[in-house]
């Protein structure tokens, strides 16, 4: 592990808001990652872009009769600003449209086509006469020539997940009429030349999920095509070559490229060397499954065609999709919740305590259900976390005016406990390593409730011999969990940090001091108040029927 880490998530199209499903597998995952390094004295920036350019942006600012950049920009701060009522912890947020990146993408472009790795080619491309366009991506539908699949985009099948190189029975997605074909000069990265560097890298690296792993090698094995990177169309990073004029590359040319031409912004801004911080940092770009052909392939081999003048990643977590009550989100259907009326509903902690509970490290899909949802809140994150921190602190506060006093020898319980919180940060620290978080948020949730039947046991309302034990090692408990929680539930365990009398930010601490103990006997706690409000089921049966068509 090095002590500098560059952590992105999938950059969000510029096209809509920010749903539970984005979240749940990416967003979230990377901001438990990055807090919880930044806790572990790892220099680690979070960094994150609007993903501006592509069709579908283009077509729906033609739509709303914006320019596409006033319509990117709309979306760039709504999205921000959703982020952060979600406490998403963005070090920088920019754009794919920004000058940096558009510089830093023909940069990479030239070098590309200076190693050879670049062709052209007079290609074929659907063209619609009625509406007098040239029709890449998403203004085509058809069904999937690998799988058969109908009714899909032609640049991404949903059901295979593979780039189909030519759609069949395609149909302009504007009006519906077949397309013909008509000639155009294209520019091809030479995918082809790649599959024994990919599959070395592949092999190679460690910390990549074997189950991804095994199906991308498939592709390769399979064979990959050359990829086509131009689009005749207006919105997009211009192809810097005399006779492209009017071209620009595919969204996907250059939009990971903003990982780095972003992160390169942040820190040579901040006064630091970013190549040489990128290079020496592990590089984690956290991502759904829908992407895995997009960050396996087209990725690390663009990486590898300049040279590896930027390392390839380390660590690419891929999570699976979020359905909603066991079905498939869908915008247009109205199935989906919107993280900003969510916020309206309930706190961040209660979504980001669910949805990483709920969210294996693998790219299985996982479910958003009201009425778990429900239970796992109020017996899980309240009725064992919060009625344990109150249960510890209230008693201090009511039975020794909230000091802790001085502790005598401990018994066998005591020992036992005493272990539990000098194990805690490695137990976490090490599954939190590993990325899988929700393990990790399992065993601190183990601990807590581990202390209840502690503190149960030991009856400190009796006031028998063994009361200042109980009080002094549950109120370093307290403490421990209050560090421990920081990367799941920041904003609860700033609270459990004040409610415990001490200053400053949680976050000051390092990882490492969950597992001392902190709280001194002669310490005075702070306020002690219940840290969370139960979730009532009359609620949820409302919120329960606001989804759906309308
Ligand atoms: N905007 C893309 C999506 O939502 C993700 C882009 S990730 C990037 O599918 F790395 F390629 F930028
Ligand atoms: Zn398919």
């Amino acid at each position: 592990m090095s002590n500098k880490a560059i952590i992105t998530s999938a950059l969000p199209y510029a096209n809509g808001e920010i749903h539970l499903g984005h979240v749940a597998s990416t967003y979230l995952p990377a901001d438990v990652t990055a807090r919880f390094l930044k806790l572990k004295g790892v220099e680690a920036y979070y960094v994150c872009a609007s993903d501006d350019f592509g069709t579908p942006i283009l077509i729906q600012s033609e739509k709303e009769g914006k320019t596409p950049s006033e319509y990117v920009s709309y979306w760039n701060k709504r999205d921000y600003d959703d982020f952060t009522a979600f406490n998403i912890n963005f070090d920088y947020f920019y754009k794919t449209s920004s000058t940096e990146n558009i510089e830093f993408v023909q940069d990479v472009f030239k070098k590309l086509n200076d190693a050879g790795h670049i062709y052209e080619k007079e290609i074929i491309q659907f063209y619609c006469s009625n509406d007098k366009k040239f029709l890449p991506d998403r203004y085509v539908k058809g069904s999937c020539p690998y799988c058969k699949a109908e009714d899909q985009y032609s640049d991404l099948c949903e059901s295979c997940g593979r780039v189909p190189e030519e759609i069949s029975n395609p149909k302009c997605a504007i009006c519906g009429q077949i397309p013909k074909k008509e000639k155009t000069t294209h520019y091809f990265f030479k995918l082809k030349n790649f599959g024994d560097s990919l599959s070395k890298w592949l092999e190679e690296n460690k910390n990549l999920q074997k189950d991804v792993k095994k199906y991308v090698q498939n592709w390769i094995k399979s064979g990959l095509i050359d990829w086509d990177i131009t689009r005749d169309i207006t919105w997009g990073v211009p192809i810097p070559l005399d006779g492209a004029k009017g071209k620009v590359f595919y969204g996907w040319f250059d939009n990971h490229l903003a990982y780095i031409s972003t992160a390169l912004k942040f820190l040579n801004d901040k006064g630091i060397d970013g190549k040489e911080f990128w290079n020496s940092a592990d590089i984690y770009h956290f991502i759904g499954k829908d992407i895995v052909y997009h960050h396996y392939l087209f990725l690390p081999a663009m990486r590898l065609g300049i040279d590896s003048e930027y390392k390839l990643p380390d660590y690419i977590p891929t999570r699976g999709h979020l359905t909603l009550q066991a079905k498939k989100i869908s915008k247009s259907r109205n199935w989906y919740i919107g993280l900003r009326e969510f916020l309206n509903y309930y706190p961040a902690d209660y979504l980001r305590y669910y949805l990483v509970a709920i969210n294996p490290y693998s790219q299985d899909d996982l479910n958003f259900d009201w009425d778990e949802f429900t239970n796992r809140i109020n017996s899980e994150l309240i009725g064992n976390l919060g009625n344990f921190v109150n249960r510890a602190l209230g008693f201090t506060k009511k039975a020794y005016d909230g000091v802790i006093a001085e502790s005598g020898d401990f018994d066998e319980k005591d020992k036992e406990a005493l272990d539990q919180i000098k194990n805690l940060s490695s137990v976490i620290g090490e599954l939190m390593q590993q990325n899988h978080l929700d393990r990790a948020l399992k065993k601190i949730m183990e601990f807590s409730s581990f202390f209840n039947q502690y503190f149960q046991h030991k009856e400190p309302w009796k006031k028998g011999s063994g009361t200042e034990n109980c009080v002094y090692l549950s109120v370093n408990a307290v403490r421990s969990l209050a560090i421990g929680v920081f990367p799941f539930i920041p904003e609860s365990s700033q609270k459990i940090w004040e409610q415990l009398g001490f200053e400053g930010n949680v976050n000051d601490n390092h990882w490492n001091q969950i597992s001392e103990l902190g709280a001194k006997p002669g310490h005075r706690l702070g306020d002690v108040s219940p840290l969370f409000v139960k979730v009532e089921q009359a609620d949820i049966e409302k919120y329960k029927k606001q989804l759906g068509p309308k």
